[in-house]
């Protein structure tokens, strides 16, 4: 096995230099985010770390958020409810696909892509607001090991913006998937993927579900074991939306990806990978944060198809 943190050296400074993609610009304030930052962190299931980069620079989690807010409403109403809500097929569509819900039961096909996230969003428990809010930021904070805040200016651009995810939770209502309280549900999906954390933080969520959802140096819960196979599972077919098929050809861990250019992945027993950078491809990806996750995959041996010398070059 290479030495983990000359290998992460050594990609950094083979990405660093690469200059495809650009930050998201459809939410107005991710925009302004430096195309030149670029972090990556390993976190082991034992609480090491090896980092390189802009590794404290924090960034709106946006849809990496979405495997542990799943796993919060799967804890409180069971799978076969949430099943109910939310399907676990991949769809080969966007991220934020409007047409696609399931033909007989009207359900979003999957957790991971916008209408998912914003059913999931809905199912959220609390007496208002404010208390749902609430247990979203201490679920998170939970997964990190610290206090965490949301970047109120991502919040607003994306609240003012989102007449994509504003129709698809319209759809949603219409088929009885979520309540009446639109409006409510969008907030704390919005508020959600505004929530700031590091690349350190984010590799530090990924090794708590690599740890069966303890936290390495805490060692409190984060999530009930019995469910971290349903989110690792979905990360792993839907994570990467339309891209799913080509991740698991050439990396083979679950992982998923944010707009703002984060990539976590999982590698169950292990460890947990984050990379940030956020020039970002047309599936929504991170350019530097796939291109390091497959080297990472190869070198290390990571993925969960491919032994010996049986590598995607
Ligand atoms: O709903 C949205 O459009 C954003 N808040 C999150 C999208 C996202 O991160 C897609 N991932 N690559």
């Amino acid at each position: 096995m290479p030495n983990i943190q000359s290998l992460i050296e050594e990609l950094h400074s083979k990405y660093q230099s690469h200059t495809e993609g650009s930050p998201a610009s459809y939410i107005p304030e991710l925009a302004k985010a430096n195309p030149n930052h670029f972090a990556i962190v390993i976190t082991t299931i034992s609480g090491e770390i090896y980092k390189i980069g802009d590794t404290e620079n924090t960034f709106s989690l946006q849809s990496t958020s979405k495997p542990f807010t799943y796993g919060m409403v799967l804890e409180n109403f069971g799978r076969e409810f949430v099943l109910s809500k939310v399907g676990v097929e991949p769809t080969g569509e966007a991220f934020n696909s409007i047409v696609e819900l399931e033909k007989q039961t009207h359900r979003p096909y999957n957790p991971m892509i916008n209408s998912g996230a914003i059913a999931v969003s809905s199912l959220i428990k609390g007496n208002n607001f404010e208390d749902r809010f609430k247990k979203v930021m201490s679920l998170f904070e939970t997964y990190v090991g610290h206090s965490l805040s949301i970047d109120e200016h991502v919040f607003e651009s994306e609240k003012k913006t989102a007449h994509r995810n504003r129709s698809i939770a319209h759809l949603l209502r219409h088929f009885d998937v979520i309540d009446d309280k639109i409006e409510e549900s969008l907030d704390l999906y919005f508020k959600q993927c505004s929530i700031l954390a590091s690349t350190r933080d984010l590799s530090m969520m990924a090794a708590t579900l690599a740890n069966n959802g303890i936290h390495p140096v805490t060692k409190k819960v984060a999530v009930q074991e019995k469910y971290v196979g349903d989110m690792l599972s979905l990360m792993f077919t839907c994570g990467m939306y339309d891209s799913s098929g080509e991740w698991a050809y050439s990396v083979g861990i679950p992982a998923k990806s944010g707009v703002s250019g984060g990539i976590f992945g999982v590698i169950p027993g292990k460890m947990g990978i984050a990379v940030f950078s956020p020039p970002i491809d047309d599936k929504g990806h991170s350019v530097r944060g796939v291109e390091v996750f497959k080297d990472l995959s190869h070198k290390l041996n990571l993925s969960i198809f491919r032994v010996g010398n049986n590598h995607v070059s």
